[in-house]
């Protein structure tokens, strides 16, 4: 029997159409740029930090249509100017990924320092909500547009000793229930992804530290017996955010293995 491989799709599902990733530097973010350009987007990266931007924009290929933006998603200033200039380079934006997070504070809620929680909170929940208000205006103008938030396990069943963590994904999925219903008449779709773990920049560190026993126990945590790869999760981006997914709108999709089966 033939091995079953992901193909990457070539058909254009997003041809000339504007669409932002932020986070895209990096991990399941620059997994879901190349698929996005290579489906034939304007990609728009968003992140802080200008040698991974300039590397992700040559992981690309540097093609005329990808493009870079150093922003820090939690400055609505900064947000507000970045989307404009995204405007003006390749028209009004379609789709808009969610995706930038930190994860700084493995703690329980005693042990949680305030920066901890307030610069998670920030980024990955204050974060959307910036680039998502500033994108939904230019999808008003088009008449169309989705969006797609990169929550988590831990924003469906709590993570322990991830507290700061798991309330930032909880309320992205608020986030994305409220606007999908403010939105829907004006057919601009919202939903969210909720990824079990995938190897990335984010989780590496994670890994290490915690030893092979505890790893292999993560591991065994999904029914599939395994961690996810970017681009499984990047498939499921692509779709909530094509018109294949036209009559979904405010869903939470796991993409995960079966990790939440195992409660
Ligand atoms: N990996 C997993 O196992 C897993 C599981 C469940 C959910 N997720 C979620 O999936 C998403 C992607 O995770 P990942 O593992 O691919 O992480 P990653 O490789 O660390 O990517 C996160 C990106 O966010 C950017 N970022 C952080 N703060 C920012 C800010 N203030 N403004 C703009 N950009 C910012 C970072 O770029 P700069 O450093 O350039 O700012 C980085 O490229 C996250 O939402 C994460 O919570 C991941």
């Amino acid at each position: 029997m033939e091995e079953f491989k992901l193909m990457p799709r070539t058909y254009g599902r997003f041809e000339d159409k504007t669409i932002v990733v932020t986070g895209g530097g990096s991990g399941i973010g620059l997994q879901t740029a190349k698929d996005l350009h290579r489906d034939g987007a304007f990609v728009h990266i968003i992140g802080r930090n200008a040698k991974k931007l300039t590397a992700a924009r040559e992981a690309i290929g540097g093609g005329s249509k990808a493009f870079v933006h150093q922003c820090d998603i939690s400055q609505e200033d900064q947000v507000a100017l970045t989307f404009k200039s995204i405007e003006d380079t390749s028209g009004k934006i379609y789709g808009l990924v969610n995706n930038a997070a930190i994860n700084p504070s493995r703690n329980d809620a005693t042990h949680t320092e305030i920066k901890d929680w307030r610069d998670t909170l920030e980024v990955n929940l204050t974060g959307a909500f910036n680039c998502s208000k500033a994108a939904v205006g230019q999808m008003l103008d088009r008449g169309e547009g989705s969006i797609v938030n990169i929550s988590s396990v831990g924003g469906l069943n709590a993570f322990t000793t991830r507290t700061s963590y798991n309330a930032s994904k909880f309320g992205l999925i608020g986030l994305t229930q409220s606007m999908a219903i403010d939105y829907a008449e004006r057919n601009i779709r919202v939903n969210a992804v909720c990824p079990g773990y995938v190897k990335t920049e984010l989780t590496a560190p994670l890994f290490e530290k915690m030893g092979k026993d505890k790893f292999e126990a993560l591991v065994s945590a999904h029914a599939m017996k395994r961690l996810g790869r970017p681009e499984e999760i990047s498939k499921a981006i692509l779709f909530l955010l094509s018109e294949e997914a036209s009559f979904i709108t405010g869903v939470a999709l796991p993409v995960d293995g079966g990790y939440l089966l195992k409660g």
